[in-house]
């Protein structure tokens, strides 16, 4: 079946985009994924300026769930744009360049700099705390917050799509997309990871994590991901993409959350899992199922979800 699709004017071959911050760091790994059959790719969060993340162990995992806590490291945006200019030399698959800041004012910054390197889309990540709020409150958990996000960056993005990453944390994640999608978000992407979890190790009586504390991603947020979509689809009549991102392992998962309405697939923690050639996998399998269950058009399945 043709698992292609046209998303705001950019041409995918096939749903599965690699997830941020798994394995995206320099042109020629992005390369690789798209070799590996990825429809697209995304970049770990680019922050203006150089950016520490957390010491090791950073990352625990077992079949059901990883948690991490990289600290979203970064070499800061002279060296995003040494790899993204590289990369949009050939340009094999579409690019997604995630952004991340701690106040709207460096949000618009790095968005300036990054939307002169001309990616396909720009994927903002506002699960991050906001300095200027009292109690460094994530954006993605205020409407307001995340609404004053995308105002800005729209206002400076020209005809790049703006998604924005949304967080399973927002008591209400419908209300914040609808607030993003009124101040000019083109998409979403849903889900960042949840918790934060922690893991003890019962002979130190430690936790494992150096930062004691890490994001769940894998197998165990997928029910997560799916009712997120689904309300972030609901809440926007599903008239923005969204790129549905947690806990996709198979063909079936992809399809899974397509139902609750993405139209692309992030692909994360099941990199690790499964592989590199988990893209080729995913669209494999979900041809596959498709074929016997008589779907003939892969777009039939985006937001079919029967309540
Ligand atoms: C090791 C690791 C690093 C991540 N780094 C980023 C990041 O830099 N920016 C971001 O927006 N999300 C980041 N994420 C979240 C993923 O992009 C994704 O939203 C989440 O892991 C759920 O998808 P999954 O279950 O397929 O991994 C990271 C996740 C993991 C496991």
């Amino acid at each position: 079946m043709n698992l292609s699709q046209t998303i705001l004017n950019v041409e995918f071959s096939n749903p599965t985009v690699l997830a941020s911050g798994i394995w995206g760091i320099t042109a020629s790994s992005w390369r690789r994924v798209a070799e590996n059959g990825a429809g697209g790719v995304t970049t770990k969060s680019l922050w203006l300026k150089a950016h520490k993340g957390h010491p090791n162990p950073t990352v625990i995992s077992n079949e059901h769930w990883t948690l991490n806590a990289v600290g979203l490291p970064d070499a800061g945006i002279e060296k995003a744009r040494e790899e993204i200019s590289d990369f949009m030399k050939d340009h094999p698959i579409p690019l997604i360049a995630n952004i991340v800041a701690g106040s709207v004012e460096d949000f618009v910054k790095t968005a300036e700099e990054v939307v002169k390197l001309n990616p396909d889309f720009l994927e903002v990540n506002i699960s991050c705390p906001n300095v200027e709020d009292e109690f460094g409150k994530p954006f993605a958990c205020s409407e307001l917050d995340a609404a004053r996000v995308t105002k800005e960056v729209k206002a400076v993005s020209g005809s790049i799509p703006i998604f924005i990453k949304l967080s399973p944390q927002a008591l209400n994640i419908g209300a914040v997309a609808s607030a993003c999608a009124e101040a000019g978000a083109d998409g979403f992407t849903a889900i960042n990871t949840v918790g934060p979890g922690m893991a003890i190790d019962l002979r130190s009586r430690k936790p494992i994590l150096a930062n004691k504390v890490g994001g769940l991603s894998g197998p165990g947020l997928k029910p997560i991901s799916v009712r997120c979509i689904a309300d972030v689809y609901r809440a926007t009549d599903g008239k923005l993409p969204i790129i549905g991102t947690g806990g996709v392992h198979s063909g079936e998962d992809a399809l899974e959350l397509m139902l609750a309405g993405a139209s692309l697939i992030g692909i994360g923690t099941a990199v690790s899992d499964r592989g590199e050639s988990i893209f080729k996998k995913v669209c494999d399998e979900m041809d596959a199922w498709c074929e016997a269950e008589g779907v003939k058009e892969i777009g039939e399945m985006i937001g079919a979800v029967e309540y």
